[in-house]
């Protein structure tokens, strides 16, 4: 059976950021369900979904939110699935409370902390693949795929800087 990623996200506000996750997940053929729900201001949504999520078929969890974060501690709290957390840039403080939030956790309850904003959403996607790249070889080729296009690009790039200093 094929796992599903389930993108979780504390306020409509926070979907800018997590766009770029759920466009690399489809990218991937992964399928994922995208839903807003807060620790703060839905509590009783949080625990509920974190308590099933299992059962409804999920293998990772990716919970982005900004501020005091506590949306990716509360359903690793509940859970036995892996949690990917992303801070959100929302708030004077641009993320960094957020980050601190997300990542401070204590001893038994983990959560995979990312980078700030877009890119920490981009790299929430990579992580989450290679997580059900494990058991899923269709996820994992996807994966080897785009590592060589990575690859390919820096080499273009390194090709265009040559030839831009060589004529020089
Ligand atoms: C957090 O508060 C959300 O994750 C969001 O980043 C921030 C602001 O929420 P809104 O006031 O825009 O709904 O809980």
């Amino acid at each position: 059976m094929a796992y599903k990623v389930a993108v979780v996200m504390g306020s409509d506000s926070d979907w800018l950021t997590m766009e770029q996750c759920v466009l690399l997940l489809r990218e991937w053929g992964i399928d994922c369900d995208v839903e807003i729900m807060s620790a703060h201001r839905t509590p009783g949504r949080v625990h509920e979904f974190a308590r099933q999520a299992a059962e409804n078929g999920y293998g990772v969890i990716i919970a982005a939110a900004g501020l005091a974060a506590a949306l990716a501690g509360s359903i690793a709290a509940a859970t036995t699935l892996p949690v990917i957390g992303v801070p959100v840039a929302s708030g004077p403080l641009q993320g960094i409370d957020a980050l601190l939030s997300t990542v401070q956790m204590p001893p038994g309850v983990p959560v995979a902390t990312m980078g700030i904003g877009p890119m920490g959403a981009r790299n929430a996607a990579c992580l989450a693949a290679q997580i059900l790249g494990l058991s899923d070889p269709r996820v994992a080729e996807k994966l080897r795929v785009y590592k060589k296009e990575q690859v390919a690009s820096v080499e273009a790039k390194n090709k265009v800087l040559r030839e831009r200093l060589s004529g020089e």
